[in-house]
């Protein structure tokens, strides 16, 4: 399941991002990938198994796979010892290195060095294999990040000359595995980054490997806040960077989320999301509180879906909606260009509805109090529904109300009898892999909402923005 989750995401690319992050981006990366692990292939022992699979697809986004089938056995066989002298390796999510004192990084060879002298407690030749992205359990993801190595060396000559000196930190990441899916976006880099640099208060050097201009343009305004110096990306930098700290890998507490027993300075989502709205000058801190509908019209935000989950009775819905006293809005999160605009556009709003799928990630947008309404497409997709965004909604205090549609409001009625498996067991098609689930139920699914039933979920919502 977890694996089913994982894939379920990364591959909903919207059709900004397909934009983007096509078809030939991706054939570039991976050529990017390959000619990589060619041209480093002494250094890094036992190569990765890459296997390529053209994957199939609906539309503009033909993914290819890579399955790094080495990963994890690499990381195995590392020992204890090591992970606790200065690299967290064994870290189920995001591996993670912090280490202080003489940092010297070359980007072009993927190498961080830490020299130290004989005394020293780190008296000993070491190297780990880092790839600085949170999400170490999918190989998938994994296999579009470069492997980095942090070598201790003893000996302060034995590491290259520093061409350039920064005296801040500096906190290596990668813009390589699912960077462009809005969700993968938030819940694998920008929470982690806050997570790790909000402490150092913008006095913070960033360095990206499989940097990606398009990825900086679009979180520029968040990027400014959390650090005060430009970014650096080091794919192929021949520079020699030396630093006093470096912190290689990103924090990660859990999805799209943060723990606050384990962060630094007792950060919060609800300190995220004040970050997020003074990066974006977002005017609205909570929600309406109704006191007379016929004065105070809370908004409704229906996050509208082109392609894939679509409503396809979106103007009944709203209708039904204005009815009841809601101002509805409708917009498509994935064609929003300008993040800006769609945040303010997401901020403005006391209710946000949407199907399952990445554009619900833009929560972190809306006021405190606010309140998100998932329709949950058939498919037994419940748990990825709550573990995406019902909990995390909780996490930032937005109420949270689910939607489960009935046989009878899916478009799979059409294409298959009421006693097939799609309708009687769906999560039998879980066993059969990510491909079929999502043929089935996340490309081919449309829905048309029953508005008499679901206007009991809209007046819940409204009761709820009284309270
Ligand atoms: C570490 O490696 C260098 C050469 O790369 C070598 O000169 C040195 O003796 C080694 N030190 C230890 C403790 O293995
Ligand atoms: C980066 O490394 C490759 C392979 O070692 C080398 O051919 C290339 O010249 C290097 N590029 C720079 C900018 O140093």
């Amino acid at each position: 399941m977890k694996m089913l989750y994982d894939t379920i995401l990364a591959k909903s690319f919207s059709r900004y991002e397909r934009k983007k992050f096509g078809f030939w981006s991706l054939v570039g990366c991976l050529i990017i990938a390959l000619s990589f692990f060619t041209v480093f292939k002494p250094s890094f022992g036992r190569l990765p198994t890459l296997k390529l699979q053209s994957a199939m697809s609906t539309g503009a986004l033909t993914l290819l796979r890579i399955e790094d089938t080495s990963i994890s056995k690499r990381l195995e066989s590392k020992t204890k010892e090591e992970t606790k002298s200065m690299c967290n390796i064994l870290d189920p999510r995001s591996a993670f290195c912090e280490v202080e004192g003489d940092i010297r990084i070359h980007g072009n060879s993927s190498t961080i060095f830490v020299a130290s002298s004989q005394m020293g407690t780190l008296a000993e030749n070491k190297s780990w294999s880092i790839r600085p992205y949170a999400r170490k359990e999918d190989e998938t993801a994994m296999g579009l990040v470069t492997e980095l190595s942090v070598k201790s060396v003893v000996g302060h000559e034995e590491a290259p000359h520093c061409t350039l000196y920064h005296n801040i930190p500096a906190i290596l990441f990668s813009l390589g595995g699912y960077a462009g899916n809005h969700f993968h976006d938030f819940s694998d880099i920008l929470v982690p980054l806050f997570l790790t640099s909000r402490q150092f208060n913008g006095e913070v050097q960033f360095l990206l490997s499989d940097s990606r201009s398009w990825w900086l343009t679009k979180f520029e305004k968040v990027l400014e806040r959390l650090s005060k110096y430009e970014t650096i990306s080091i794919d192929r930098d021949s520079e020699i960077h030396c630093f006093p700290s470096v912190i290689v890998g990103l924090k990660y507490h859990k999805e799209l989320s943060i723990d606050p027993s384990k962060s630094p300075n007792g950060y919060t989502m609800k300190d995220f999301r004040v970050f997020l709205r003074s990066s974006y000058s977002l005017k609205r801190a909570t929600a309406i509180r109704i006191r007379d509908l016929a004065h105070d019209k809370p908004r409704l935000l229906i996050i509208s879906r082109r392609k894939t989950r679509s409503f396809t009775n979106e103007a009944e819905i709203a209708q039904m909606a204005r009815n009841l006293g809601y101002q509805v809005v409708v917009a498509e999160a994935n064609t929003a260009t300008d993040l800006l605009k769609f945040a303010q556009i997401v901020n403005s709003c006391d209710v946000m509805m949407g199907i399952h799928g990445a554009g619900l990630t833009n929560i972190v947008f809306l006021p405190t109090n606010a309140i998100l309404i998932q329709i949950v497409p058939l498919g037994g997709l419940e748990w990825l529904a709550s573990h995406d965004f019902g909990n995390p909604a909780l996490d930032m205090n937005i109420r949270y109300l689910e939607y489960k549609i009935k046989e009878e409001e899916s478009s799979l009625i059409q294409q298959y009898p009421l006693d097939h498996a799609v309708f009687k067991d769906p999560l039998s098609f879980q066993k059969q892999g990510w491909e079929t689930v999502r043929s089935i139920f996340m490309e081919k699914q449309n829905v048309k909402l029953d508005v008499s039933r679901f206007r009991a979920t809209l007046s819940e919502a409204l009761e709820l923005l009284h309270q």
